[in-house]
């Protein structure tokens, strides 16, 4: 748990999770009204839930029902520690429980939009309505309470939810049966922001600004005059990691950029003019084409060329790492840019028994002769922070908003065995596609989009003569967590103009397809 005492930490909210796949959002929203909170998993001991020092508490939803034998309860400690608590779906029935109310199963389940009418003025929905009295909100649950517990009130009521919000006012603790945290809540970032700065009492200090400010404080307290090494992939968080110690620390930090030879077009020259040319930050290029291709000759296996390029990575930055170490440099810390949903992920998968689909965290330990202390300076912060302060810090908005690209690269885009030809082919037949994609402004309206090697050959005729050549796929997917998605409907114009331009400015494509796959059953990536 953070002892951070940080003053923009210092107002705080703690969440505690039940299981719900809205948990993170709730999190990420309180951080969006500007204060800190962290989650951890709901059976975290009352001594921790002490020393957290929270300002107010939350607790998620959940799959369980609260009348199952051992179902989740709540630690007295939330009520001891004397602050305001906000129960959310399962977290409303556990504080309901806990009180002496009743929660059974609805006849009627409700999935999806709702609309709630007040039935009291309460500190929480005081003033907050899509129409009078009523809120239009989204709503996920099988059980309801049906019995309120003393000391609290009906806030809120749907025709078949009786007590679809509950408060009890003079000790701050309020429930919610519906979901706060997810955009279809018209009115969920204000419920959200009134509990976290009326009810708790929290300043609104968790802000880009001062988050850059105080972690460059820390950086430069932490790391003093010594050297700090960092792997630069292009990719929004290690490129905000080099952004953030480059303030902090300038002249100490030595970036690494391995060219894999499975990039974009341009993108080994365009990451080198933005931090080498324009930021002033110390950057190594190193070309490792030839020896990433030489270690993936041969191989087809998916999984297997995932391991080669997570090992060829390691053993060409370790190389590095320790040719810098043997000119004198010295250096002492490795920085890394790990972000708060690997924490909080690497901390269930602990528990979890889950079936590998992808080996996707394919970067592993360095060697044992390559000692260095970890920094990581976006531990606590989730993906949409991360890019907000690159903003902040002056990174191009482009780099920041891009769309994902997978560690392997084009590794994982060409099916089957990797060739310097067939990514080449790739890399000019995704460039189009990219340019058209921008063009048109659907770039900004699909989450990732992507072109695709099949090494089979597909006949064409080009004039008067046949063309036995290339296939392409194209790729562009709709997602907000990369779990589930749905292709992306683009027009066929635009598709056409794509597929008209890889034709006639690549020669050794004979045709492109468009991959209309959701996911599940199929994956994003075709590999
Ligand atoms: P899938 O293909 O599993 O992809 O639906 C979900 C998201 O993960 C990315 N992805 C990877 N990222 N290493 C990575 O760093 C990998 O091996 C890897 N495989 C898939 C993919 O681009 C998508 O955003």
């Amino acid at each position: 748990m953070s002892t951070s005492n940080n003053s923009i930490k210092q107002d705080r909210i703690l969440v505690l999770d039940y299981g719900s796949q809205y948990s993170q959002l709730i999190a990420r929203r309180v951080r969006e009204a500007g204060v800190f909170c962290e989650m951890y998993p709901y059976d975290i001991d009352a001594q921790r839930i002490h020393d957290f020092g929270a300002k107010g508490v939350i607790l998620s939803g959940g799959p369980e029902s609260v009348y199952a034998e051992n179902s989740p309860k709540i630690n007295d400690a939330v009520f001891d520690i004397n602050v305001p608590v906000l129960g959310i779906c399962y977290g409303m029935q556990a504080m309901a429980d806990r009180f002496g109310g009743k929660i059974e199963a609805s006849s009627h389940q409700e999935f999806g939009a709702a609309t709630i009418e007040k039935t009291a003025q309460d500190s929480f929905f005081k003033g907050i309505e899509d129409e009078p009295n009523k809120l239009h909100v989204w709503m996920s649950h099988g059980d309801k309470v049906v019995e309120l517990p003393a000391g609290f009130e009906v806030t809120a009521i749907t025709p078949s939810c009786p007590i679809a919000a509950m408060a009890n006012e003079s000790k701050h603790y309020y429930g919610v049966q519906f979901h706060p945290e997810v955009t279809h809540t018209l009115q969920g970032e204000a419920l959200i922001s009134r509990f976290v700065h009326q009810i708790c009492g929290c300043a609104n200090a968790w802000t880009p600004d001062n988050i850059v400010e105080m972690r460059v404080a820390q950086l430069k307290q932490q790391i003093g005059d010594e050297q700090v090494l960092l792997g630069l992939s292009g990719g929004v968080d290690s490129s905000v990691v080099a952004a953030l110690l480059h303030k902090a620390i300038g002249e100490q930090l030595t970036c690494v950029f391995v060219d894999n030879g499975l990039l974009r077009l341009h993108e080994g020259d365009q990451v080198m003019q933005i931090f080498a040319e324009n930021m002033g930050v110390k950057v190594i290029r190193v070309d490792a084409e030839e020896r990433f291709l030489t270690a993936l000759a041969g191989v087809s296996d998916p999984e297997a060329k995932r391991k080669i390029i997570g090992k060829t990575f390691i053993d060409v930055f370790a190389d590095t790492a320790r040719e810098l170490s043997g000119e004198g440099k010295g250096i002492q810390f490795l920085a890394q840019g790990t972000i708060y949903p690997d924490v909080i992920e690497s901390a269930k998968s602990h528990q979890g028994k889950a079936h590998v689909i992808k080996s996707h965290h394919n970067v592993g330990g360095l060697p044992d002769d390559l000692q260095f202390k970890l920094i990581e300076p976006l531990r606590d912060l989730f993906k949409d922070e991360v890019r907000k302060l690159g903003v902040t810090l002056g990174l191009p908005e482009k780099m920041i908003y891009r769309h994902p690209f997978p560690g392997p690269g084009l590794g994982v885009r060409i099916l089957g065995e990797v060739k310097k030809e067939y990514a080449d082919i790739l890399r000019q037949a995704d460039a189009i596609f990219m340019q058209e994609l921008e063009k048109s402004g659907w770039y900004e309206k699909t989450a990732q989009a992507f072109a695709v090697f099949q090494p089979v050959k597909s006949v064409g005729v080009v004039g008067d003569g046949r063309r036995y050549a290339w296939v392409i796929a194209l790729r562009a997917v709709e997602t907000i967590d990369f779990m589930t998605a749905r292709f992306a409907h683009l027009p066929y114009d635009l598709i056409e103009t794509v597929s008209n331009r890889i034709m006639n400015e690549i020669k050794e494509v004979s045709r492109v397809t468009y991959d209309i796959s959701s996911k599940p059953p199929a994956t994003i990536e075709w590999e």
